[in-house]
C-alpha cells in the first residue's frame, strides 16, 4: 500500500501518550496519519491534556471515540495501537483483526493465556500484520548484540533489574471506579498487573529471547512477598523476584527483579555468556573473547580480548528513541510490505508472555518447574489459563 498509514490508538494514558508523541513525529514525516483516538474518559482526549505530554499535538483531523469498538467500526484506520491495562481487554483485538485492521498490542497482551490464544487466533486467521510492544528489540545496541550472537550459542544470561514501586500520579485509568487500587497505581497491584514480572520483567524476558535467538522451554521462580500490612500503601505485588528460564537450545537465563518501596534507586546488570566469551554492556557493548590460537602461551591482557560489539554512547533502550523506532518499523512494514521490519509478531511473542505467566505459577507451586508447552496445552494447567471474569 502507499503511505501514510491511517492509524488509531486505544488508551491515551501513560504509554499511549508516548506513542501519540511518536505518531506526531511520524506524521510530520508523512509515514502515518493519525485519524482516531479512543479512551473512556473524556479528559484523556482533550487537547489541553494531550499537549501537556505531546507539545506538538493537534487534534485537527482526528476523530475521538469513547469506546474501542466504535473506533474499530469507524472505517477510519488501517492499524490500531492497543495501549490499555492488560486486564481490560475484552475481545477488542479480536474484533479489530476480524475487520482486517493491523494490530500493535502493548505488552502484556492480556493476563490470561486463554484470552491471548483467542487474540492470536483472530490475528493469525485474518492474516493482519501484528506486533507486540517490545521496544528494546528496536534499540540499536541491543540489535547489534542480537546480530553479533546470531552465529553463536548462548550458554547463560543474567539480568538484574533494580527498580522500585511505581510512583503515584502517573497512571490515567480510573482504577478506583473499576474495583482497582484507589491511588491508580495499577502496576503495583497483582490483579491488574499480573505481578511486576508480567508487567515489566516481560521486557527483560523478551530481550533475552531476542539476543539468544531462542525460546523459553521451562521456568522456575521464587518471589519474596511484600508483608500484608504494607499492601494498602505499597500494593500487593512482591518485593523481589528470582526467575530462572531454561532455553530450548540448552542455555539458562536468570532474571532478578526488585521493587522495594521508598527506594529511588534504579540499576541494571546484564551479562551474556556464549561458548567463547562474555558480553558486557559497558559504555560500549563489548565481548571479552580471545581470537588467537588457544590456549595462548601467555594470559592476554584484558584490553587484548576486549572487542567492541556496539560502540557507545548508548541511551536507555526503553526511551523515546525505541518507542519511535518500533512504531515506525510497524508502520513502514505495512506500507512497504516488509514483515521482517517488525522483529516480532503477536504469535511469536506468546512465548515471552507465557513465560512470565508461568513464572507466577511456578512461584505459587513452591518453585516447581513449569514447561511452557505444557502450560499452553495441558489440562493440568487449564485453571491457570482461564480468565475468571469469563
Ligand atoms: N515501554 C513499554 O513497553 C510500556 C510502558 C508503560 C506501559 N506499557 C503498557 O501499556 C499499557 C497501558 O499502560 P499505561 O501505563 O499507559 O496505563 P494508564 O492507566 O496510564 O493508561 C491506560 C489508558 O487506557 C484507557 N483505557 C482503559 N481501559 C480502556 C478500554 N477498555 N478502552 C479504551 N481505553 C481504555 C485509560 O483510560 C487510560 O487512559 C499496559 O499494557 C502497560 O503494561 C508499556
Amino acid at each position: 500500500m502507499s503511505g501514510p498509514l491511517r492509524v488509531g490508538l486505544v488508551g491515551v494514558g501513560q504509554r499511549g501518550l508516548q506513542h501519540v508523541n511518536a505518531m506526531v513525529q511520524m506524521q510530520k514525516d508523512e509515514i502515518v496519519h493519525i485519524t482516531a483516538l479512543a479512551d473512556p474518559y473524556p479528559e484523556n482526549l482533550t487537547d489541553d491534556k494531550i499537549q501537556r505530554f505531546v507539545p506538538d499535538y493537534s487534534s485537527s483531523g482526528i476523530k475521538m471515540f469513547d469506546t474501542a469498538d466504535d473506533l474499530i467500526e469507524s472505517g477510519l484506520v488501517d492499524a490500531i495501537w492497543f495501549v490499555i491495562p492488560p486486564n481490560q481487554h475484552n475481545g477488542e483485538i479480536e474484533r479489530a483483526a476480524n475487520r482486517g485492521i493491523a494490530i500493535f498490542a502493548e505488552k502484556p497482551q492480556s493476563l490470561f493465556l486463554d484470552d491471548i490464544i483467542s487474540q492470536d487466533r483472530a490475528i493469525t486467521t485474518s492474516g493482519v500484520p501484528s506486533t507486540v510492544g517490545f521496544q528494546m528489540r528496536h534499540d540499536r545496541g541491543y540489535t547489534d548484540i542480537a546480530a553479533y550472537l546470531s552465529d553463536k550459542w548462548v550458554a547463560a544470561m543474567t539480568m538484574i533489574a533494580e527498580g522500585a514501586v511505581e510512583g503515584h500520579g502517573v497512571k490515567h485509568t480510573h482504577t478506583e471506579e473499576l474495583g482497582g487500587p484507589a491511588n491508580r497505581v495499577w502496576t503495583a497491584n497483582r490483579a491488574w498487573s499480573g505481578t511486576s514480572i508480567v508487567e515489566a520483567g516481560i521486557h527483560q524476558t523478551d530481550i533475552m529471547r531476542y539476543w539468544s535467538n531462542d525460546d523459553v522451554e521451562w521456568v522456575r521462580a521464587i518471589y519474596t512477598d511484600r508483608p500484608v500490612e504494607l499492601h494498602e500503601t505499597e500494593g500487593d505485588n512482591p518485593i523481589a523476584y528470582t526467575v530462572i528460564y531454561g532455553m530450548k537450545k540448552g542455555g539458562v537465563a536468570n532474571l532478578i527483579f526488585t521493587k522495594p518501596a521508598r527506594s529511588y534507586y534504579g540499576g541494571r546488570f546484564d551479562c551474556i555468556i556464549h561458548t567463547h566469551g562474555t558480553i558486557k554492556l559497558e559504555d560500549d557493548f563489548v565481548d571479552y573473547t580471545f581470537d588467537g590460537a588457544w590456549p595462548p602461551h601467555q594470559t592476554p591482557e584484558i584490553e587484548q580480548v576486549r572487542k567492541i560489539v556496539s560502540p557507545g554512547p548508548h541511551h536507555t533502550a526503553m526511551g523515546q528513541e525505541s518507542t519511535r523506532a518500533i512504531g515506525e518499523a510497524f508502520a513502514t512494514s505495512i506500507i512497504e510490505n516488509k514483515p521482517e521490519y517488525r522483529l516480532n509478531s503477536f504469535n511469536s511473542s506468546i512465548n515471552s508472555l507465557a513465560s512470565v505467566l508461568a513464572a507466577n505459577i511456578s512461584n505459587d507451586l513452591g518453585g516447581e518447574r513449569i514447561v511452557i508447552d505444557e502450560f499452553i496445552n495441558d489440562d493440568k494447567y487449564a485453571r491457570y489459563r482461564r480468565n475468571p471474569q469469563k
